[in-house]
C-alpha cells in the first residue's frame, strides 16, 4: 500500500530545481533496474547518466531544434492535446535538472569476434527496464520526465553512441520545481483496468 501512494504521486514535471544530489544514487537505481527480465537475457540497453552542463545545453538546442520542425506539421487536435498536458517547444528541463538520463536500446549486439548478433523484443525489454528504474527512482522521491524527442539520432551523435544503439527515452531526473502548475488529469479506475478470469 505504501509503495501504491508513492506511485499515485508520481507526476511528469516539465520544471525542474536546480539542486543536484549524489550521482551514486542513480547508479544504484540502474543497478536494481538491470535485473529486469529481457529477450533470451540480452539486456539490451544503455543507461547514459548526462550530468555535464554543456552536454545537457546540447542535447536541449538540439531537442527544440527536432520540436519546431514538427510542430510545423502536426495535426491541430494534437497539438491541442499537448496544450493541455504543458507540452511546448520549449524544453528548459533538459538544462535544469540535475541529471538526464539517456536510455539506449540495442538493435544488434557484438559477439567477440565483432560479428553482429541478434536481440529478442528490445523494445520491450528496454521498456520493462525503464518501468523498474522509473518505480525505483519515485521510490526515492525524486521527480521526473520521461521525455521522446520527436527526432532522436542527434542523442547518438551528442554521446557518441556506437551504431547498434538507438535512443529510446530521455529520463529526466531531479527535484520538480515547486512553482510547475501539474496539469490537471485522472486516470483510469480499476475496474476499466483489471479484468479477472
Ligand atoms: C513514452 C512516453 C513518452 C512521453 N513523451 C513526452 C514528451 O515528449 N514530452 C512531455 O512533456 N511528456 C512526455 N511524456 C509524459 C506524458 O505526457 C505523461 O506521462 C502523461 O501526460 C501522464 O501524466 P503523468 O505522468 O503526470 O501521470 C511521455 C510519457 C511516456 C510514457
Amino acid at each position: 500500500m505504501e509503495l501504491i501512494e508513492k506511485l499515485k504521486k508520481r507526476r511528469s514535471y516539465r520544471e525542474f530545481e536546480s539542486e543536484t544530489f549524489d550521482i551514486q544514487i542513480l547508479i544504484n537505481a540502474i543497478e536494481a533496474a538491470k535485473y529486469a527480465p529481457s529477450g533470451a537475457n540480452k539486456q539490451p540497453w544503455t543507461f547514459c547518466i548526462v550530468q555535464n552542463p554543456e552536454l545537457k545545453k546540447e542535447i536541449r538546442k538540439q531537442a527544440e531544434i527536432a520540436e519546431s520542425a514538427f510542430y510545423k506539421k502536426i495535426p491541430l487536435n494534437w497539438k491541442d492535446d499537448l496544450e493541455y498536458l504543458n507540452v511546448t517547444i520549449d524544453k528548459p528541463f533538459l538544462e535544469q535538472a540535475p541529471y538526464l538520463i539517456v536510455i539506449f536500446k540495442h538493435i544488434f549486439q557484438y559477439d567477440t569476434d565483432n560479428n553482429h548478433t541478434k536481440v529478442y523484443y528490445p523494445d520491450i525489454s528496454v521498456g520493462i527496464a525503464t518501468g523498474m528504474l522509473m518505480s525505483v527512482l519515485t521510490d526515492l522521491g525524486l521527480d521526473l520526465l520521461s521525455y521522446t524527442p520527436s527526432s532522436d539520432g542527434f542523442l547518438t551523435d551528442v554521446l557518441k553512441r556506437p551504431e547498434n544503439e538507438k535512443p529510446f527515452l530521455i529520463l529526466v531526473v531531479g527535484k520538480g520545481s515547486s512553482s510547475y502548475k501539474l496539469p490537471e488529469i485522472t486516470k483510469k479506475s480499476n475496474e476499466e483496468v483489471i479484468k479477472i478470469y
